[in-house]
């Protein structure tokens, strides 16, 4: 009986934290900004410090979306996924709490009041979660982290993919299922030194080289 008064105090208190925390709706996203694909491609790196800013409304609705939004009606993605299962999930951990990401809806959920972010330097990290531990899951995850690093190449954002973290306690704080893991975290953040603004020196070719002369 005492055991039982005890598990129901727990699943009372889990209840709370994730309700002490707001629904967070997300911007439309904005389709216009960013570089061309080719300068994010050449911009794209990874880095490691962050500015302690906490990311704009803007920039965090469109980062969302990047990694793996809804972008077509039928309810498909912007990252592929094999047999599209859409088996990646994106949780956005910030100082004050831990979200899961709602692409069809594109609403943050809140999941728990916890500082789970593997990085505390970074406003947030994203947690990439497979819902099922498929061969595909790492493969699906690693698309979604590249579609983050392009957005982020794109629109001036710091970033880097991760694989070290204890998968363990964040799978515990996400209060993830059986066969459900963390694969990547992914700080993102502004840039603590901002890059120099010359673009990269990318080579231009006089003459198309196959063009076949007169
Ligand atoms: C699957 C994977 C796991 C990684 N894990 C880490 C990590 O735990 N910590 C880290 O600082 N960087 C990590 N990285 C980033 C790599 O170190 C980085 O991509 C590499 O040094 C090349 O640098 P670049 O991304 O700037 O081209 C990881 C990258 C990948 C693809």
């Amino acid at each position: 009986m005492k055991y039982i008064g005890l598990l129901i105090l727990l699943f009372c208190a889990a209840g709370m934290q994730a309700a002490s925390l707001p629904v967070l709706e997300l911007l439309p996203p904005d389709k216009t900004r960013g570089t061309a694909v080719m300068q994010a491609l050449a911009d794209r790196k990874s880095t490691r410090e962050f500015a302690p800013e906490k990311l704009s409304l803007r920039d965090l609705s469109d980062l969302l979306w990047a990694a793996n939004g809804v972008n077509r009606p039928d309810g498909k993605r912007t990252a592929p996924s094999a047999l599209n299962r859409q088996d990646i999930e994106v949780y956005a951990a910030f100082e004050e709490g831990v979200y899961r990401y709602n692409a069809s809806a594109h609403m943050l959920l809140p999941v728990a009041a916890q500082d789970v972010r593997p990085v505390k330097e970074a406003p947030v990290v994203l947690l990439l979660v497979a819902k099922e531990d498929t061969a595909y899951a790492p493969i699906d995850a690693g698309i979604v982290s590249q579609n983050i690093y392009l957005f982020c190449a794109g629109v001036g954002l710091a970033t880097v993919t991760r694989g070290s973290m204890d998968a363990e306690a964040l799978a515990k704080a996400l209060k993830l299922g059986k066969g459900q893991k963390v694969i990547l975290n992914q700080p993102v953040g502004y840039f603590k030194n901002k890059p120099a603004d010359k673009k990269p020196q990318i080579p231009v070719q006089e003459k198309e080289e196959n063009t076949p002369s007169k």
